[in-house]
C-alpha cells in the first residue's frame, strides 16, 4: 500500500458521532426532561444504555417525552417534580424516581428557569423564584440522591447544569446569574462533602442555547433594552467563534461523560460548554 492511497484527514462526523453503550446497567435522575436540554440528556443517557427517571413540572409535555422516548418497556419513567415546591415535596418525587428504578448510580440536575429584570428594579420574587428553582430545589435533589448513593455504597456521580451567566452573567438577569454562580459553589462544596463515598460532582456552563427559555429570555430582553426579540434570540444563540448554534446534543454529551465512570478523577468543576466564549 502506498502512502499517497491511504486517506489523510477524514472528516469526522463531529456532530453526529456514534454512541457507545456507556451507561448499560446503570440508572439515572434527569430534572428538567420535559423539554430542551433535560430531555437531550435523557435521550442521550438513554441511548447509551441507562434506565432513566425524567422529572418535570410540565405534566403533559411530561408525558408526552415519556412516551416518545418508549415508556416503561424502554425503562424509561416519568416523575412530577416541583423544584419550587416544599422540601417533603422535592424529596417525595426524589424517591418516588428512585424506587422506580429500583436504585440510581447519578442525577442530572438540568431543570432551571431564567427571569430578566432591569438591575435597578429587580422584584423580590424574581430572586425567590429564581434562588428556589435554580439552586435550592436541585440542592435539595441532590441531597436526596447523594444519601441514596452513600447507603448503596457503589459512589455515583452528580451533574448541575450551571450556566456561563454563572461566571460572567447579564446586567438584566442578576438573579439568574447570581443563581448559577451558586450552583457553582454548591458543586465544589458538595464534591468535597461527597468524594469521600466515591461520589463525584461536577457542573457544567452551557453557553446560549436555542430552547424555549432562551426565546422566552429574548421576549423579556426586548422589553427592556429595545429590539426585536428574534434578533436578540439569534444574537443570543450563534456563537462568534463557531458560526453557529449549539446543538443541545452537544452539551448532553459532556454531561453525559461527567455522569460516566470516565469522569471519576473529574471533582468539583465547572466545565464550559459555551464555543470558547468563558475564558476562566
Ligand atoms: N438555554 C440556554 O441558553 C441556557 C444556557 C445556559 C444554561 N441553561 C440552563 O440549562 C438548563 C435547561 O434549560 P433549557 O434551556 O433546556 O430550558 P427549558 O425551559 O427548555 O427547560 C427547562 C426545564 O426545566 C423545567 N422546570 C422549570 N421550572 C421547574 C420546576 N419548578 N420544577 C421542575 N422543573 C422545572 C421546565 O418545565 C423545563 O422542562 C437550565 O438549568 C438553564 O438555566 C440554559
Amino acid at each position: 500500500m502506498h502512502l499517497e492511497t491511504l486517506p489523510e484527514n477524514p472528516a469526522l462526523p463531529i456532530r453526529t458521532p456514534q454512541v457507545f453503550p456507556t451507561h448499560a446497567g446503570k440508572s439515572f435522575l434527569v430534572t428538567g426532561a420535559a423539554r430542551g436540554l433535560g430531555r437531550a440528556v435523557a435521550e442521550l443517557l438513554l441511548a447509551q444504555g441507562a434506565r432513566i427517571a425524567l422529572l418535570d413540572i410540565l405534566d403533559e409535555e411530561l408525558k408526552a417525552t415519556v412516551a416518545d422516548l418508549g415508556g416503561e418497556a424502554a425503562g424509561v419513567f416519568g416523575v412530577r417534580l416541583d423544584l419550587a415546591g416544599d422540601p417533603e415535596s422535592i424529596a417525595a418525587s426524589a424517591a418516588s424516581a428512585i424506587e422506580l428504578l429500583g436504585e440510581v448510580d447519578g442525577l442530572a440536575n438540568v431543570a432551571g428557569v431564567g427571569r430578566q429584570a432591569p438591575p435597578l428594579d429587580i422584584p423580590r420574587d424574581a430572586w425567590a423564584q429564581t434562588m428556589g428553582i435554580n439552586l435550592i430545589g436541585p440542592h435539595e435533589m441532590s441531597q436526596a440522591v447523594a444519601n441514596h448513593l452513600i447507603g448503596r455504597k457503589q459512589g455515583g456521580s452528580i451533574v448541575s447544569v450551571a450556566s456561563e451567566a454563572g461566571k460572567i452573567g447579564h446586567v438584566d438577569s442578576i438573579p439568574y446569574g447570581a443563581s448559577k454562580a451558586a450552583v457553582i459553589n454548591e458543586t465544589r462544596m458538595m464534591s468535597e462533602a461527597l468524594s469521600k463515598h466515591d461520589i463525584n460532582v461536577n457542573c457544567v456552563c452551557p453557553g446560549g442555547m436555542p430552547t424555549a427559555m432562551l426565546k422566552k429570555a429574548a421576549v423579556s430582553y426586548s422589553k427592556i433594552i429595545g429590539g426585536k426579540p428574534e434578533d436578540l434570540y439569534e444574537h443570543m444563540i450563534i456563537h462568534e467563534r463557531i458560526g453557529r448554534a449549539i446543538d443541545l446534543p452537544e452539551v448532553a454529551r459532556v454531561i453525559s461523560f461527567l455522569l460516566s465512570d470516565e469522569a471519576f478523577v473529574i471533582r468539583g468543576q465547572a466545565v464550559n460548554v459555551d464555543a470558547g466564549s468563558t475564558p476562566f
